[in-house]
């Protein structure tokens, strides 16, 4: 068992979770916010620019890593923010002897799994060039953890929204305020996983959805309590969906297993 957590780092701070999540953490811990863009209190720093992480991570007892690409994009770019950034933040944890790092990993690393409970030891099958950099790291995690040392939890975000806005949502929906409760939680456990590697694990981060097509494996060990379930929304949201016979409406990543989805990518790439 480490020493407490008092100061975290939070990547992706000028992002939609990261505004959210900064100042719910300030609450309890000493948080520094880093982001590609400035604003109240961010420090500009670029995931492609390994020693500019350093910098940022100097000092930091753990990393919430939410920065990066939120979106299928160009392989390009994918690979150098998703991958290689995350592989630069991970490092510099490791170099600065920071504990732990709770890395925003995606549903979309096993987007192609049909929507029947989805457990987390499972091959992973993503659905975009977005899911196999959340594959990637998922598994610098786990290289970082055994080999090192460095604790890691990685959260399979399915869908964080404000509120579920479609029948995929009342599966899917990670409130905002059970994402503080996640967070929270994986930066408080003694362990993150009960057996070898205890430094390790991978959660599906979801809320207490009625619907749900992951399960709950490693909540109960790390603390993880939710307390919203999208079913509240079913009477206004359950019948916006698409065709039934898409792929799109079988599978857990909904539209970005579409054969022809290319987010950011769009006409240009
Ligand atoms: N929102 C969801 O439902 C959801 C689901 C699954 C996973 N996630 C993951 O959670 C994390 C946060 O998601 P979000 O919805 O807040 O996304 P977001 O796009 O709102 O925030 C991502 C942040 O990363 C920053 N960023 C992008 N490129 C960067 C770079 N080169 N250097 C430094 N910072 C950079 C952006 O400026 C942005 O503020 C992401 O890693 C995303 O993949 C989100």
């Amino acid at each position: 068992m480490g020493e407490r957590i008092e100061r975290v780092l939070v990547t992706g701070a000028a992002g939609v979770i990261g505004r959210a999540l900064v100042p719910a953490l300030a609450e309890r811990f000493e948080v520094k916010a880093t982001d590609l863009v400035g604003g109240d209190g961010i420090v500009v720093a670029d995931l492609r620019d390994a020693r500019a992480i350093e910098g940022v991570v100097a000092g930091c007892d753990a990393i919430v890593h939410l920065g990066g690409i939120a979106n299928e994009h160009r392989w390009e770019e994918i690979a150098a923010v998703n991958i290689g950034g995350t592989q630069a933040v991970f490092e510099a944890a490791k170099k600065a002897g920071a504990r732990r790092v709770i890395f925003a990993s995606s549903v979309h690393a096993v987007g192609m799994y049909p929507r029947a409970l989805l457990g987390v030891d499972v091959v992973p099958r993503p659905d975009t060039f977005y899911g196999v950099s959340k594959v990637a790291g998922e598994a610098l995690g786990r290289l970082y953890a055994e080999k090192w040392g460095l604790e890691v939890a990685c959260l399979r975000i399915a869908s964080y929204q404000e509120r579920p806005r479609d029948r995929r949502h009342l599966s899917t929906w990670l409130s905002p305020g059970d994402m503080v409760r996640l967070v929270s939680a994986c930066l408080e456990a003694p362990t993150l996983s009960p057996v070898a590697p205890q430094g390790f694990c991978v959660l599906n981060a979801i809320s207490a959805n009625t619907r749900r097509w992951m399960d709950d494996s490693g909540w109960a060990h790390v603390g993880y309590t939710p307390v919203d379930d999208a079913e509240v929304y079913a009477t206004e949201v359950a019948h916006l969906h698409g065709p039934e016979d898409e792929i799109s409406e079988q599978v857990q990543g909904g539209f970005f297993a579409a054969a022809d989805y290319r987010g950011l990518a769009g006409d240009a790439g």
